[in-house]
């Protein structure tokens, strides 16, 4: 196990003597009988006097815009992000382990977030170029010359989310950073280990200050920094209800820029005429691809009765055919979910069978240590705890339709906007139904998953779902402001 002790501030990987708290795996090691989860290591728990020197190292080498950071070249600054992402690359074995162990994600998927990740920071590198030469550009009107550039905003308080904890954590600080802000970074728990291997990248491509790295627990560390008004940007991918909490704790007397990424409920639309086989594919890595445990999976799956018990037959056949097993075994697709989320799917499912639903797949609701087995319940109404709340787990809910307006509805009354998915073949109906669509959800799918990628694509979501869009391009207009120099034409 790791024993971490670093943590960074102002430049300084300052070695912590004070309490430290154990992660552990999702996964259970030891065989069946006695075995336990593995511990993974021990990180800092640091307090609010280290949250608070963190917040200030960030604004003092931010330093109201006139420090090193903010007032670097664009090119210089990508040069220090493209460091940070070979340097990162140097540890993608340990990096990569430590994510599979540390959240049960199967060990292809676990790469596949690494690789995406440095995808990422070349998207945005790339992105930046793009902008600053499209933006960085002077215009002349009514005798005036002006240059246009994106300058930066201030002291970003930037946190992700255990699910994606390299991926969707590098959303908020990769473009904070790239735009001249400065940083307090919270790593994600689970999550917090695999950002040890990094320390000394961000301790050495950037100037003292830029990044600043708290651990411990969220309540005790976080709880401090909103209230002083130091925040300038809130760059949060996670619970709608922990986002809230941190907007208002921050003082109305200051501006807060704030993007976040929430909760969802995305459904699924299957028609009468949809392509079985294809349908049921997509749903399937829709509604279980990383035992569900994504923002952006199908959580509902609205079936037309004209369809349904072809579609139940077939789907729930491939459910039961899911392997389930450990994140190294080739062709896993089920794997460990988070200590205790097992009782929270049994609850749901308890309380859907009250009001009259079934668990409809032979393998469904069986639960060991921390694995819980795909499960398809059925027929879903608007009585029951699965019908609103966002499961994020392998439970699949069905519900059955006549009129099309019943699924329209859903989304209209829904507190959540993220994405959609329609299946079918009458392209006039899809047509039809797309326009009002898009004003309620941010991306419509058509015979597909609902999904971030690729990430370039615009990724935002509506009502409780998000705020500002997270997406390369946009992301770095979320965290810059767009200014100019001008002066009178001689
Ligand atoms: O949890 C939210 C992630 O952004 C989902 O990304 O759709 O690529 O799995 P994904």
């Amino acid at each position: 196990p790791i024993d971490q002790k670093l943590y960074l501030i102002n430049g300084e990987l300052r070695y912590w003597e004070g309490a430290q708290e154990e992660a552990y795996s999702p996964i259970y090691v030891g065989g069946e009988s006695g075995s336990s989860p593995k511990l993974i290591g021990k990180f800092p728990l640091l307090t609010e006097k280290e949250s608070l020197e963190a917040l200030d190292a960030a604004v003092k080498a931010y330093d109201k815009g006139r420090g090193i950071w903010p007032t670097m070249s664009v090119s210089d600054r990508i040069e220090r992000v493209q460091d940070f992402a070979y340097r990162m690359e140097e540890r993608r074995d340990e990096i990569v382990n430590l994510l599979m162990w540390e959240i049960g994600k199967s060990y292809k998927d676990s790469a596949k977030e690494f690789d995406r990740t440095i995808q990422y920071i070349g998207d945005t590198i790339d992105a930046l170029k793009d902008l600053d030469r499209s933006s960085s550009r002077f215009v002349i009107e009514q005798g005036i010359i002006g240059q246009i550039r994106r300058s930066s905003l201030g002291v970003a308080l930037c946190m992700g989310p255990s699910n994606y904890p390299l991926n969707e954590t590098f959303t908020t600080f990769i473009p904070a950073i790239i735009m001249g802000n400065t940083v307090v970074f919270k790593p994600p728990r689970p999550g917090v280990m695999l950002y040890y291997p990094m320390l000394e990248a961000f301790r050495d491509s950037f100037p003292p200050g830029v990044i600043n790295t708290i651990y411990g627990a969220g309540r005790e560390v976080i709880p401090p920094l909103m209230p002083t008004g130091k925040v300038d940007i809130l760059a949060f991918i996670g619970s709608s209800k922990v986002a809230d909490s941190l907007k208002k704790q921050h003082p109305k007397s200051h501006r807060l820029r704030c993007a976040l990424g929430l909760d969802a409920k995305n459904p699924g639309i299957i028609l009468p005429s949809a392509d079985l086989d294809l349908t049921v594919q997509e749903c399937l890595l829709g509604t279980l691809s990383y035992n569900g445990q994504r923002c952006t999976a199908l959580k509902m799956l609205f079936v037309h009765t004209q369809i349904l018990d072809r579609f139940l037959e077939k789907f729930t056949k491939a459910v039961d055919g899911l392997k389930c097993g450990m994140p190294w075994e080739p062709d896993v697709k089920i794997t460990p979910v988070p200590e205790g989320r097992a009782k929270y799917f049994l609850e749901l499912i308890a309380d859907a069978e009250k009001h009259g639903a079934q668990v409809i797949n032979a393998d469904g609701a069986q639960t060991s240590n921390t694995f819980f087995s795909p499960t398809v319940v059925y027929p879903v109404n608007s009585q029951m705890r699965l019908y609103r709340e966002e499961q994020f787990g392998p439970v699949v809910p069905i519900v059955p339709f006549n009129d099309i307006e019943t699924p329209i509805q859903y989304i209209a009354d829904s507190q959540y906007g993220q994405q959609v998915s329609i299946f079918g073949q009458d392209i006039d109906l899809i047509a039809k139904l797309i326009d009002p669509l898009v004003n309620q959800v941010c991306r419509v799918n058509i015979n597909s998953q609902c999904q971030r990628g690729p990430d370039s694509f615009p990724f935002n979501g509506r009502k409780d779902s998000a705020e500002s869009t997270l997406s390369v391009s946009d992301a770095l207009r979320t965290f810059s402001i767009r200014t100019i120099v001008a002066t009178k034409e001689a």
